[in-house]
């Protein structure tokens, strides 16, 4: 486990291209354990595609990734959660057939560091009763663990996500957009989930259009604007005003 303040993931001087496109030009930014950055930008400016270059569910066409200060290369996403690293993806997947417990634990089937880690192979009935608990236990009110999917409201969903990807963390958390469809009551509870997840000294890094939600919750933000960092700051040097100026570009930075 790195020491709180230590940087724990990292990428310099990433590029990506997806044909023509330059999606991702150059860019370098880090998260310390325990620490939330927020990465912010309009729509297309990057953010998702650095995601997923985090998260080993694409290849960065240049540049490097770095765990923990060593070089890594994921070939998929299962190769990044192996080493630590969860994502919660904009367009996040649950299986709505499943139960919450089923999808929880869902490709979980080796014993993994992290909250969840401990248990191993369990029944369904205590398994369904542990997510349940570890999912309250990282602050996210669930229905009963039993219930399939299909069943809950799609801010349900998503917090059964939310909760899946913080519970299973070992080292580093990306959430995308992860307060967009849910009411006040329920984005609260996941700004509080990403700050018990930095208290147990994990690095989070934050995307989110709701920019009160960032400068709330975040230490530092990095500003992306077309697939470059324009700024990166502590989140005591921004207000709205400046920030939404720092996304658009629209006043000086
Ligand atoms: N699979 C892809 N193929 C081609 N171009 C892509 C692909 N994915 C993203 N892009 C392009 O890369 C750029 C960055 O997109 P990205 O999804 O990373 O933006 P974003 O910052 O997440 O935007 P939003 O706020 O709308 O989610 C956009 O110009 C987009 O059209
Ligand atoms: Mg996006």
């Amino acid at each position: 486990m790195s020491e709180p303040g230590e940087i724990l993931y990292e990428v310099r001087n990433l590029s990506k291209r997806y044909g023509a496109v330059v999606a991702l030009d150059d860019v370098s930014m880090f998260v310390r354990a325990g620490e939330v950055v927020g990465l912010v930008g309009d729509n297309g400016a990057g953010k998702s595609t650095l995601v997923k270059c985090l998260s080993g569910a694409h290849q960065p066409s240049s540049g490097q990734v770095l765990l923990e200060g060593v070089e890594r290369h994921w070939h998929s996403p299962h190769d990044a959660i192996e080493a630590g690293v969860e994502t919660l993806y904009q367009d996040s997947g649950l299986a709505p057939h499943l139960s919450v417990s089923a999808n929880v634990f869902l490709g979980r089937e080796e014993l993994k560091p992290g909250i969840l880690g401990r248990m191993g192979f369990l029944a369904q009935k205590s398994m369904d009763t542990r997510a349940h608990e570890d999912l309250e236990r990282v602050g996210i009110a669930v229905p009963a663990s039993g219930r399939s999917v299909s069943q809950l409201s799609g801010g349900q969903r998503q917090a059964v996500a939310i909760g899946r990807a913080v519970a299973w963390a070992s080292k580093v958390i990306i959430l995308d957009e992860p307060t967009n469809h849910l009411g006040a009551r329920q984005a609260r509870e996941v700004l509080q989930v990403m700050r018990s997840a930095k208290q147990q000294g994990l690095g989070v890094i934050f995307i989110s259009h709701t920019l009160p939600h960032v400068l709330e919750v975040t230490d530092r933000v990095v500003v992306l604007r077309l697939g470059r960092v324009v700024r990166d700051a502590p989140t005591s040097e921004f207000d709205a005003e400046s920030l939404l100026g720092t996304i658009t570009g629209l006043n000086a930075t």
